[in-house]
């Protein structure tokens, strides 16, 4: 599903990813670990090119994403978008109502159709696990919303235009432990119909949601394997000493 060939991204002179390759197969988690700094969020932003809003970086390597280098000049980033989904950190709804924050994926794609938006509203919702606490006040403002329910709109945001791939940055670290667990069980059942990327600090979270884990230290891929093996037996010291917690 995802490909990354021998990625290098600069950042001006600051080499902030040093020659990742990495193949991540569809339905499945994969969680990015790594301390402060070490380009999690970085190698997340290739996917979906929203490095490319940011001045003076470069990239060499290819990426693709089903097998098409999302970086070809011929890919319309909008279409690349709509295919791959992303979540931050911070929850980040829109000044709108609960329903107009899910629909708009659907109106900025031009789609008028009263009872598809009003069906996939629904579908959205129900998906990221939040219907059931909305469903009688679609109108009220998001930001009415408690902060782990405003993290699962914005999910549900991100679902309504279908895409197979969604990209998680620390998507509970501003969380409470029920939302964190909710939002947990939601990556859960998502699998099955969509590909994830999650970065996260929290290493029982990674164990605990993703199928692989890949290990990041100064830009470099130090350890990628199954999320059980890497965290039972890893191959790499250093990455033995950061899941235990005697990285220093
Ligand atoms: N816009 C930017 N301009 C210049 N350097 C940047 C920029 N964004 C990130 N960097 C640098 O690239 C490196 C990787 O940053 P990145 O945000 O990918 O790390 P991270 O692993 O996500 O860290 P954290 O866990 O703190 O979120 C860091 O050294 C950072 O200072
Ligand atoms: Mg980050």
């Amino acid at each position: 599903m995802i490909e990354t060939k021998n990625i290098n991204f600069y950042y001006g002179d600051f080499h902030a990813l040093k020659d990742i390759s990495m193949e991540m197969q569809a339905h499945t988690v994969t969680a990015l670990i790594g301390p402060s700094g070490c380009g999690k969020s970085t190698f997340l932003r290739l996917f979906n090119r929203m490095n490319d809003l940011i001045d003076g970086t470069r990239l060499t390597g290819e990426c693709l994403i089903e097998g098409e280098n999302i970086y070809h000049k011929s890919v319309q980033v909008d279409e690349l978008r709509k295919k791959v989904g992303m979540v931050f950190q911070k929850p980040n709804p829109f000044p709108k109502s609960i329903f107009e924050n899910v629909a708009y994926g659907l109106r900025v794609n031009h789609i008028g159709d009263k009872s598809y938006i009003t069906q996939r509203v629904e579908e959205s919702l129900r998906d990221a696990a939040l219907w059931d606490e909305v469903k009688d006040k679609l109108k009220k403002s998001a930001f009415e919303l408690s902060g782990g329910q405003q993290q699962r709109l914005c999910i549900a945001r991100a679902l309504a235009i279908s895409p197979s791939i969604l990209l998680m940055d620390e998507p509970a670290s501003a969380l409470d432990p029920i939302s964190t667990s909710k939002i947990e069980e939601l990556i859960h059942s998502l699998k099955k119909d969509y590909t994830i990327v999650i970065v996260t600090h929290n290493m029982q979270q990674a164990a605990r949601v993703s199928d692989k884990t890949g290990f990041f230290m100064l830009g470099e891929l130090i350890e990628y394997n199954d999320t059980k093996k890497m965290f039972l037996n890893p191959e790499k010291e250093q990455t033995q000493n950061y899941i235990t917690g005697r990285f220093g």
